[in-house]
């Protein structure tokens, strides 16, 4: 099964109305086993790396160890560049083969959002790969380094952005925070509806840990097809391997391996099976 683009990824999701989950991977144990969890439950996935995550995880290695786990795999997987803002990031993505990239301008006023978009847009065609760009902006932040108050995203911003980048997906702040919640999501569901009347572009939730089955489905019905989830896997992996060195004094380096690789997996399929998008293939 062959490297995709996320559109065409998306246009399926929208087709038959279910979610894909876009799945940050740190390193190889992380890759192998969101991959393993796609292919258990006939998934498509997207796999995906932060900008702000490439001190982690520098982008000349992680980069190849995606793609490579990606054409390997036995699903359709687009492997993707999160909230990009830097557009030499963007570009060795692109080299590296991602098909898919994202550039966050959602600091930026509306025009300078567009026009930066705009580039973006086009240097990724030229590579054949998506864009998705983020309107409003998502509260908290991708690294926990600061937490960014949230702007819940206007109907118009959203139809006059959709207008003039045409992106192929649409990050939208609905009540959606990266990290841990600090109280109970109450995601705006009329307002999500309203932009999906006026953006043709399939809608992203970003902030996807700690929002319960039911509200994923909701989302769903009103627009989203790509839900973003990132903490829910690093807390699983943490939980896991905790649990492994309380009941293994003596265990070796490959059985903390295996449960990284395990607890990503695990983590992965809930979330698969909570957006619908097994048994797709
Ligand atoms: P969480 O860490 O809250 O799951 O958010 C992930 C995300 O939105 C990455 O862009």
């Amino acid at each position: 099964m062959p490297l995709v683009t996320l559109k065409s990824i998306l246009d399926k999701a929208e087709q038959a109305d279910y979610g894909v989950g876009s799945f940050s991977v740190m390193n190889m144990e992380t890759t192998i086993g969101a991959i393993k969890a796609a292919e258990e439950t006939n998934s498509p996935i997207i796999l995906q790396v932060a900008e702000v995550r490439l001190k982690h995880s520098p982008l000349h290695l992680i980069g190849p160890i995606m793609v490579e786990a990606a054409q390997k795999a036995k699903v359709p997987v687009c492997v993707h560049f999160d909230h990009g803002s830097n557009i030499d990031f963007i570009k060795q993505a692109l080299e590296l083969g991602f098909t898919s990239v994202m550039f966050d301008g959602s600091h930026l006023p509306l025009e300078q959002n567009i026009s930066k978009t705009c580039e973006v847009v086009k240097i990724a065609k030229s590579y054949g790969a998506s864009t998705e760009a983020e309107v409003g902006r998502v509260g908290g932040s991708e690294d926990s380094s600061e937490d960014i108050e949230m702007v819940i995203t206007k109907i118009r911003d959203a139809s006059d952005f959709y207008e003039h980048t045409q992106i192929d997906a649409l990050a939208v702040a609905i009540g959606n925070v990266h990290g841990v919640y600090k109280r109970e999501p109450k995601l705006q569901f009329q307002r999500l509806n309203d932009i999906d009347k006026v953006v043709a572009a399939p809608l992203v939730l970003h902030g996807g840990s700690g929002i319960t089955v039911e509200d994923f489905r909701q989302c769903i019905k009103c627009g989203i097809k790509k839900i973003n989830v990132q903490t829910a896997t690093l807390n699983n992996v943490v939980k896991r391997v905790e649990e492994f060195m309380r009941l293994n004094e003596k265990a070796d380096y490959f059985a903390y391996q295996h449960c990284i690789i395990d607890a990503a997996y695990e983590s992965v399929k809930n979330h698969i099976t909570a957006f619908k998008s097994n048994n797709r293939i």
